[in-house]
């Protein structure tokens, strides 16, 4: 591995892609072991299966036994039983790799491929799979910023990684975000017993928290969006609290770049934003001191802002 070649570069994500479009996944969960019996169940042929098995052991998705292969944890989050939060980041790379071959269409059009329910679901397991060194980094810094916060909301907190590692440390969370990511998740936050409220955070926010934070959020907005998010931040916090924000800003973070292309593949508005936009948009909030940090150990910077006491 690690060359140039084609099929060093792109071949994992287009053999996990091909698998899950013909049936070869749902085969092998249906218990299909050998590679005749793969191909009729998914109306290949055989010399296809033959190969895609055997590519697909030497990843890893699968394991040769006795009585042929059997997928391995890695392909779990192609199973549709597989409960969103549990799916890791595989699925939503294929589904990523569906809206980079659409982006000649969305970048005429301006609008994106919408998500089917089952793409939904594969991004909640993305921003699930966040790594728990990542996650504990950003927290670590937040609370640098703000020491012990008690009462704290995690604003687009969708699976509520972020969230538990703050109620984990002592805080009350309330975690906010849009009703579709509520509703798919709502057993899901129980388990974590995070409070949740509905809500978009251009339009409002509940208010008497001492941190708001939100985490890979503002690549969600525009920059009109981006300003009247702060404003309401602003509005949520008691005086004296703290807004932290972790993103990836453009001009410091290696992947900014990158990301942005990815926001365009999959939103009509998402994007990466430079320093002095953030900075300007939380100085006409209210915002004193602001300042954007990196957070050691990571890719990410944070975003912080001051309400006066
Ligand atoms: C990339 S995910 C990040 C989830 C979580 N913060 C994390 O880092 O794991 C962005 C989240 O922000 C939410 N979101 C996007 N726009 C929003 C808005 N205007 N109001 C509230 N939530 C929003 C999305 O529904 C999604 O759950």
């Amino acid at each position: 591995m690690g060359s140039d070649a084609i099929y060093d570069r792109h071949h994992e994500v287009f053999l996990l892609w091909a698998c899950r479009e013909t049936g070869v996944f749902e085969a092998l969960f249906a218990g299909r072991r050998r590679p005749d019996a793969v191909a009729e169940h998914a109306g290949i042929t055989d010399r296809a299966a033959e190969i895609v098995l055997e590519a697909l052991a030497d990843a890893g998705y699968t394991q040769e036994s006795d009585e042929g292969y059997i997928p391995t944890e890695e392909l779990r989050g192609f199973d549709p039983e597989t409960p969103p939060t549990a799916r890791g980041i595989l699925p939503h790379r294929v589904d990523s790799l569906e809206n980079y071959i659409h982006l000649p269409e969305t970048m005429r059009t301006g609008s994106a491929p919408e998500p089917s329910e089952e793409e939904f679901k594969n991004y909640m397991g993305a921003m699930a799979s966040v790594p728990e060194g990542t996650l504990r980094a950003i927290v670590t810094a937040a609370e640098h910023v703000h020491p012990r916060p008690g009462q704290v909301l995690d604003v687009g907190g969708g699976p509520g990684r972020f969230g538990a590692e703050f109620a984990r440390r002592g805080a009350d969370v309330t975690l906010l975000d849009q009703r579709s990511v509520l509703e798919l998740l709502a057993d899901h936050h129980e388990e974590l017993d995070l409070d949740v409220v509905e809500g978009d955070a251009r339009e409002s926010l509940p208010d008497g928290f001492d941190l708001v934070f939100s985490a890979r959020m503002t690549v969600s907005l525009s920059l009109s969006g981006i300003n009247e998010y702060f404003g309401n931040v602003f509005e949520a916090l008691e005086p004296g609290g703290t807004f932290v924000a972790a993103e990836w800003v453009l001009g410091r973070a290696e992947v900014a770049e990158r990301f942005g292309m990815h926001m365009l593949s999959m939103s009509e508005v998402g994007n990466t934003y430079t320093e002095s936009e953030y900075l300007s948009a939380l100085e006409s909030a209210g915002f004193a001191d602001a300042e954007i940090r990196d957070v050691p150990d990571t890719r990410f910077q944070l975003l912080v802002g001051r309400k006066p006491a």
